[in-house]
């Protein structure tokens, strides 16, 4: 066990700083928009259903790995599997996860430099009496700006790379306490507003009503990706932040809460934007910018619309902040682990994620039209093979270890459950959330 290892200071403060990572631009971003492009309530649905199946049981497996070995996720993993007998290849989940994160964080950072945007435009008074038509065309107008991109893209990675610098217990856990309840307000007020909309009823309706003619393999292999997305699994991220998990807290019930938590901001987030959607007679399909064009709309018809509308970005900023920092984590804690100091590997991380995040910035100029895969540009490879494939496998792989290579008794211990709660985990986990994971991976790759 390693004495140098900083502690959450409290339960507390490690539910928040699991909330910080799983709240972010998946729930109030990309969830609304995978929704609209793959069948409203069929893609819901599905996403529910894994959350619960799927998510739960895997960001318990990923945790524990991590509170058992008290050290970065390649180490624990390395540890673990000298502690039990088991091959010591293990690690290099770790590195996947790594790579995994590296990609991710590459194009959440450049949308999250969107939101620097939209904050500023707003304290600006740039969406005062716009029509719906104009605020859809001053987003494209942006898009097609790599300069103001690269220039938001280039501010979040600094805003990002400063914490981790610093070490995560320390900033974070401030900035949590305070900003994440003052969102969940705001998306309330939102929600609220959503409700005396014309289009409230066609929304719900949209994402509520069964509608199983919807679902093929593609949405499946979507909703899935999406709810590893979403709560942060499969990455050893939050691998890295189970190692400072504190010794006394049942993990089941603080990874519970989260995940409500989760579901909630997204269902909420959802709820505004298609009640926008149907009011103004927006197209549902319309993709990354779904919420960018959506919600400036929605608060202008809002009382004090303006204020309404800069809190929410500074707000939804503090959320895809806290979760861009525990997607930088891993990649540092591995270079950490080689003996780099925290402060030159979060250096040499930031500038070569934000290197890769330009292919990202020029997605929507000049490089739009530069397909890598099929007719994928690179903003759209990075922002659906990452999160859809590569944290599925990863998540699988955690879930194997955790659950049949690990010694028992060290997850059951720092699974922090009674004997029968680590039975039911490991039950579920063996026969549903592995053989599940595989067999939409498997189909969906053939
Ligand atoms: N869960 C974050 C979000 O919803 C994204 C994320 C994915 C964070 C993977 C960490 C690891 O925005
Ligand atoms: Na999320």
């Amino acid at each position: 066990m390693s004495e140098t290892l900083e502690r959450w200071h409290s339960r507390r403060a490690f539910i928040l700083a699991v909330t910080g990572a799983a709240v972010g631009l998946g729930n109030i971003w990309r969830f609304p928009y995978m929704t609209g492009e793959n069948g409203g309530s069929a893609f819901l649905l599905l996403y529910i259903l894994f959350v619960v199946v799927l998510g739960l049981p895997m960001m318990m497996a990923e945790i524990l790995i991590g509170r058992a070995g008290r050290r970065s996720p390649m180490q624990a993993l390395a540890y673990l599997a000298s502690e039990a007998g088991v091959s010591p290849h293990w690690r290099w989940v770790g590195l996947f996860g790594a790579l995994t994160v590296f990609f991710i964080l590459s194009f959440y950072s450049v949308v999250s430099g969107w939101s620097i945007e939209y904050l500023v435009d707003s304290v600006n008074g740039g969406f005062v009496d716009r029509t719906p038509a104009e605020i859809g065309s001053a987003f494209d107008t942006f898009l097609a700006d790599p300069l103001r991109m690269t220039f938001n893209h280039t501010l979040f990675m600094l805003l990002t790379m400063s914490v981790v610098a610093a070490g995560v217990s320390n900033g974070l856990e401030k900035l949590n306490n305070v900003m994440m309840p003052l969102l969940y307000v705001i998306l309330i007020v939102l929600g609220g507003y959503a409700v005396t909309t014309a289009g409230f009823g066609a929304a719900m309706a949209w994402l509520f009503t069964p509608n199983p003619a919807a679902i093929d393999l593609h949405v499946v292999l979507n909703a899935m990706g999406h709810a590893f997305f979403t709560l942060a699994v499969g990455a050893c991220a939050l691998m890295a932040y189970g190692a400072y998990m504190p010794d006394e807290q049942s993990l089941p019930r603080a990874v519970c809460a989260v995940a409500l938590l989760d579901i909630a901001v997204a269902l909420l987030s959802g709820i505004a934007i298609f009640s926008v959607v149907f009011t103004h007679g927006l197209d549902p399909t319309e993709g990354p910018g779904l919420m960018f064009v959506t919600l400036p709309i929605a608060f202008s018809e809002l009382p004090g619309g303006q204020i309404w509308l800069g809190a929410f970005f500074l707000l939804l900023l503090v959320a895809t902040w806290t979760s861009s920092i525990n997607l930088a984590e891993p990649m540092v804690a591995m270079l950490i682990g080689a003996g780099w100091r925290r402060g030159r590997a979060a250096l040499l991380i930031g500038a070569l994620v934000w290197g890769v995040g330009l292919l990202s910035v020029l997605s929507f100029s000049t490089l739009a039209d530069v397909h890598w895969i099929g007719e994928m540009n690179f903003f759209a490879l990075v922002s659906t093979v990452p999160p859809d494939i590569f944290l599925p496998i990863g998540g699988l792989l955690i879930a194997i270890f955790a659950a049949w290579r690990m010694l028992p008794e060290a997850a059951a211990s720092a699974l922090g459950a009674p004997a029968t709660g680590f039975r039911l985990w490991r039950g579920v986990v063996r026969y549903v959330s592995i053989p599940l994971t595989a067999v939409v991976l498997l189909s969906s790759l053939i």
